[in-house]
């Protein structure tokens, strides 16, 4: 399987059938590597409400009829607009698809829609083409970051490094001890200017600490774990 940044915390997977998108944020994004109206999806996950995260979730389900996985507030407000493949799990379930599955874990920030739906924020185990990746969503800093990788070894972490608004680089390499994954990739970082980070120094912080190798990826760029 392959994983394609497309700039701050937005992600796509693909298994050569089957393409997800986590949290595109593509209009509006000043580092999207694509329009929101040339991505295709079979589905769309969702960490949180926040926009630079949900982003261009409803046009795109619009245009693909993706499937759309996301906390049971948020996901009703999906349904209550209108979208019909829905799934609502909540903090520790499990949606199984014929591509593989995703778990909703707990994540440390805040969250609301931009039509003002709150609810908790979650990051996103995701199990696809045998590889497991751990999506941490917008997050603090917390010890729990080390259970996913006990149920399922995390091949790669998606992890937000930017500060302000999420953990910053120094925190981020303690996230990375817990996890344990064998391969880090950073975001949430270098969009804004509230979020500029150094992140070669994180690369660096990481690989000394023995948490993982990370894989820097400029916005467009894949990585095949
Ligand atoms: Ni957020
Ligand atoms: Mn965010």
């Amino acid at each position: 399987m392959q994983i394609r940044f497309l700039g701050h915390a937005a992600f796509e997977l693909s298994d050569g059938d089957t393409k997800v998108l986590i949290d595109p944020f593509l209009t509006g994004n000043p580092k999207a590597a694509v329009a929101a109206e040339d991505v295709e999806a079979d589905a769309i996950l969702l960490t949180h409400g926040h926009d630079d995260h949900f982003g261009d979730t409803e046009s795109i389900a619009r245009r693909t009829g993706a499937q759309l996985v996301a906390v049971v507030e948020i996901a009703r407000e999906l349904a209550a607009a209108g979208f019909e493949n829905v799934h609502e799990p909540n903090m520790g379930g499990t949606v199984t698809f014929d591509w593989g599955w995703v778990r909703l874990v707990p994540a440390w920030h805040t969250s609301m829609t931009p039509k003002g739906t709150a609810s908790v924020p979650t990051g996103l185990v995701v199990n696809m083409g045998g590889k497991t990746i751990y999506h941490l969503g917008d997050t603090a800093l917390f010890s729990d970051m080390a259970l996913p990788g006990k149920r399922d070894a995390i091949d790669v972490a998606l992890v937000p490094i930017g500060g302000h608004y999420t953990m910053d680089r120094f925190d981020a390499v303690e996230a990375c001890k817990l996890i344990g994954a064998k391969q880090v990739v950073p975001c949430h970082y270098n969009t804004f200017p509230l979020v500029d980070t150094d992140v070669q120094a994180f690369k660096a912080d990481v690989e000394a600490a023995g948490a993982g190798e990370v894989v820097v990826l400029e916005s467009g760029e894949s990585h095949t774990p």
